[in-house]
């Protein structure tokens, strides 16, 4: 009951300070814009497609993994996803890149590759994007795969089942600007299916609020002032 008091004052605490903030002008710097105005908090859903101009606010780096296969991720996203893979190296738990900027034509290569397999509509629709609103086009989304007893796991029905495993790396996320963006039941809130593997970068401070508060993205910003 404590602990609950002293995350409700915390949680007050945060929304009166950017409340303040934003409202009042309270910033120390005469330059403060609002927080929805940080690129990191982008919001990319079912019902916001990628920003027009997206490719010009951004800057993506090569980044490969340990099969050489290359991929794109947009240039913070990276350094703290590489600063997230060492920390979990330290725990014996190796995580590797599977999936990162896609383009249009990816997601809709995404799209064929699990229609092939014979995936359901029901399937697809609650974790596949529409090309156009998948987050994956930011360039702040990835998709790890897990190297376990030497083996790459990055089938989506086999990482589920690993929980033990995803729970030590989800504990971790925060710290590196991380959150799980697609948490188990919040369907409702996030459009999709539970992902363990699919992380986004917000940046520390905010990843650390939203995991405090088991809130995700969406619910995130609308309680941020305008
Ligand atoms: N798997 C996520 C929802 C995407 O396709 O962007
Ligand atoms: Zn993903």
């Amino acid at each position: 009951m404590k602990a609950c008091m002293v995350k409700l004052g915390i949680f007050v605490a945060m929304v009166v300070l950017l409340f303040g903030l934003t409202t009042f002008g309270l910033s120390a710097s005469a330059d403060y814009s609002s927080p929805k105005d940080d690129i990191y908090l982008t919001l990319v859903n079912k019902d916001h497609r990628l920003p027009v101009g997206w490719e010009d606010k951004i800057e993506l780096e090569t980044a490969y993994n340990f099969q050489g296969e290359e991929f794109q991720v947009e240039r913070e996203t990276l350094r703290h996803f590489e600063s997230l893979r060492d920390d979990l190296l330290l725990q014996g738990i190796d995580i590797e890149l599977d999936s990162t900027y896609r383009t249009i034509d990816g997601q809709i290569d995404v799209w064929e590759w699990f229609r092939n397999e014979g995936y359901s509509d029901d399937y697809c629709f609650s974790h596949l994007a529409i090309p156009g609103f998948s987050e994956h086009h930011t360039g702040l989304a990835i998709d790890i795969g897990i190297i376990k007893d030497g083996v790459f796991i990055n089938d989506n029905d086999e990482m589920i089942a690993e929980r033990e495993i995803f729970a030590k790396i989800h504990e971790r996320l925060a710290d590196h600007g991380f959150i799980l963006r697609y948490p188990p039941d919040r369907e409702n809130s996030t459009g999709y299916s539970y992902e363990p593997w699919h992380f986004r970068y917000v940046g520390e401070e905010h990843a650390k609020f939203m995991t405090e508060f088991g809130m995700t993205l969406e619910e995130y910003l609308e309680m941020l002032p305008a």
